[in-house]
């Protein structure tokens, strides 16, 4: 499918006629910080055996983060749809020759190479939370150990190469990027912009992952300080994904 209007290059010839536009909506920016949050955060807790439970729960919120925008992408406001960033290899080279002249395209939405990234972000992601899945619930042996640990190395890279993009393309086109996904709003013509932020469905988002949080053993008994020990100890025994009963 081809980019929609709203996702065609702009010549930055004409500035004038452009303004702070609404681009990213709520739900959308939700996603983006806390699907940061729980890859950062799973990574970090990958190694060590008393931090299992909140390495599954930050998987867990990772991989349902992935299936939320995978849903977003297809209901979503404007710039959040796929068919507003299903870009070829040709645009993605357009774009990237674009980069060394002196006329950089500019996007409202994602641009073609960052969203190539996105989609290895979204189906690698993938891939790490099901071969996390089976990994915890002991389907298919050790199979999945390689499997997940490969993924989960590969999205770091991509993750990397995206935040190397938002760097190079905040600086080219002398806009604030990691701003525009705390805010929402980029340069744009009026016509652009998205109608609502969508308020309702981005706080819907955070509410449905911080109260899994605070129901799970890992991250809550982590917020509440619970003892290394009692984490391996409820991990041994397969509680993670229990309740209460245990915790005193
Ligand atoms: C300091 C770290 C990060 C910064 C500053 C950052 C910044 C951004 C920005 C500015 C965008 C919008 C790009 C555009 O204008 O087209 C974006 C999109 C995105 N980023 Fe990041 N990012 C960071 C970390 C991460 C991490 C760790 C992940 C994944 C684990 C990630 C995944 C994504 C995804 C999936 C999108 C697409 C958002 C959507 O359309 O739903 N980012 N990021």
């Amino acid at each position: 499918m081809s980019a929609i209007p709203s996702s065609k290059p702009q010549s930055s010839s004409s500035p004038g006629q452009t303004m702070r536009i609404l681009v990213w909506d709520v739900p959308t920016r939700v996603f983006h910080w806390l699907l940061a949050l729980s890859f950062a955060g799973a990574y970090i807790t990958a190694e060590s055996e008393s931090w299992a439970l909140t390495h599954a729960t930050l998987g867990y919120t990772f991989a349902g983060l992935i299936l939320f925008r995978l849903v977003w992408g297809v209901v979503g406001t404007r710039h959040a749809r796929f068919s507003d960033f299903a870009f070829g290899p040709r645009s993605v080279m357009r774009y990237l020759r674009s980069l060394l002249s002196s006329k950089p395209e500019h996007h409202v939405g994602h641009n073609p190479a960052g969203s190539w990234a996105i989609y290895a972000i979204l189906l690698g992601g993938l891939a790490i939370g099901l071969s996390g899945y089976a990994l915890y619930n002991d389907i298919g042996g050790e199979a999945f150990e390689e499997v997940h640990e490969f993924f989960g190395n590969a999205v770091l890279l991509v993750v990397i190469v995206h935040i190397l993009g938002v760097v190079v393309s905040s600086l080219l086109h002398r806009e604030n990027l990691p701003r525009s996904m705390v805010d929402g709003y980029k340069q744009g013509e009026s016509a652009q912009a998205i109608r609502g932020p969508r308020w309702i469905v981005g706080a819907a988002l955070a509410a449905a992952v911080f109260g899994f949080w605070l129901n799970v053993n890992g991250v809550r008994d982590t917020l509440v300080g619970a003892p290394v020990e009692q984490l391996a100890d409820a991990q041994s025994t397969g509680q993670a994904g229990d309740h209460d009963e245990d915790d005193d």
